[in-house]
């Protein structure tokens, strides 16, 4: 399968100061603005996960929409191979497309359930330079293989075989087009504990095999630990904290991210730090207020945290949104800055 390269090396994607707002109208048409997504910037390299935590209505899945053009953005900018995506007009975006594409969480939304498998697919090799029906069974039947199935199985339906199966197969789907990014969405969640791994596992050797770059969500903090090179902990619409895997896992600083952790009980790796417990609920209330959106939750909240927190490097690469965890870390359970 062919990729090609991001021009002069650089990321695959980068996104640039997101600003996601949703407008709804209420039962007496009142018009209210929820900024879902709230200045997030990032990058994918070829071959790289990139990976975003945080808890349900954070807007994770809103970031990975917009990156692939399927809602528009309200402020700040998407970089696809160096082109403003949201700046071309439709008609001329339609051939990129297909380097862009997505695994949903739900494999069964990715079939029509009234056809078989083969004719799902079949519409994404038209988006690429097949032409003959013999060309499109071929690209079908090597994609399948591909995900380590036997072709004939795209003659089901998606009733016809099991969950496990029927994400490989939508794996196989979003291999189609050629991509060179994929979006997944919580590519494991409604599969049973004991597949998660040979899916998780599969998405690595085709990363490998075809110099993919990867947008991941993902709840389980397993599934992220075993993909990911950068993690991002995003809370209320904006990143809290950002860095490596290791930085993230093992090197917490955000006492979001830790509470997060010490929630998973994760068994490795170990973690620095005192254990953090974060009380309450995640409230779009929080968000409207310009200081940190964590106060009513977090158990190191002082007056000044009610003052705007940006987000600030606290060693090469690794970012946080906490003024305490950067001036106090003693203060707040963490071992001393060298
Ligand atoms: N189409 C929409 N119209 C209005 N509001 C929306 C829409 N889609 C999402 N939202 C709101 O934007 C916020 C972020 O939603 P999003 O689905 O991106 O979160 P998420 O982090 O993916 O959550 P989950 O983990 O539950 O999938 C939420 O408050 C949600 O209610
Ligand atoms: S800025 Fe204050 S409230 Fe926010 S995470 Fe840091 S210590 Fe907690
Ligand atoms: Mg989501």
């Amino acid at each position: 399968m062919s990729t090609r390269a991001a021009p002069g090396g650089g990321p695959v994607v980068e996104v640039r100061e997101l600003v996601k707002d949703y407008v709804t109208r209420d039962a007496r048409l009142r018009q209210h603005i929820a900024r879902a997504v709230d200045g997030v910037s990032f990058q994918i390299h070829a071959g790289e996960t990139f990976a975003i935590v945080g808890e349900s209505g954070s807007g994770k899945t809103t970031v990975g929409r917009v990156l692939l053009k399927l809602t528009s953005l309200t402020d700040g900018a998407v970089l696809f191979r160096g082109d403003e995506i949201h700046e071309i007009p439709e008609r001329r975006f339609r051939p990129d497309r297909r380097h862009m594409q997505m695994v949903f969480q739900d494999p069964l939304a990715a079939f029509d359930p009234q056809t078989s498998i083969r004719s799902s697919l079949r519409e994404f090799t038209r988006l690429r330079d097949t032409q003959s029906r013999a060309e499109e069974n071929e690209a079908i039947a090597e994609a399948v293989r591909s995900v380590g199935l036997e072709p004939e199985i795209a003659d089901r339906r998606p009733s016809q075989v099991s969950g496990g199966q029927l994400q490989r197969l939508s794996i196989a789907r979003s291999l189609l087009p050629e991509p060179e990014l994929l979006f997944l969405d919580e590519p494991t969640s409604s599969l049973d504990v004991s597949i998660r791994g040979q899916i998780v596992n599969l998405l690595l050797d085709l990363q490998d095999r075809n110099d993919l770059a990867y947008l991941l969500v993902a709840h389980d903090l397993r599934v992220v630990y075993a993909m990911a090179q950068r993690v991002a902990v995003m809370y209320l619409g904006q990143f809290v904290e950002v860095g490596s895997r290791d930085q993230v896992y093992a090197n917490a600083v955000h006492p979001y991210t830790r509470g997060l952790l010490d929630a998973a009980e994760l068994d490795e790796p170990p973690r620095h730090g005192d254990p953090v417990r974060l009380v309450g609920e995640i409230s779009e209330e929080a968000a409207k207020k310009p200081g940190c959106r964590l106060t009513q939750r977090c158990p190191f909240a002082v007056e000044r945290c009610e003052e705007p927190q940006p987000l600030r490097e606290t060693e090469a690469g690794h970012l946080v949104r906490c003024w305490r965890a950067i001036e106090q870390p003693v203060e707040i359970g963490l071992p001393a800055n060298e």
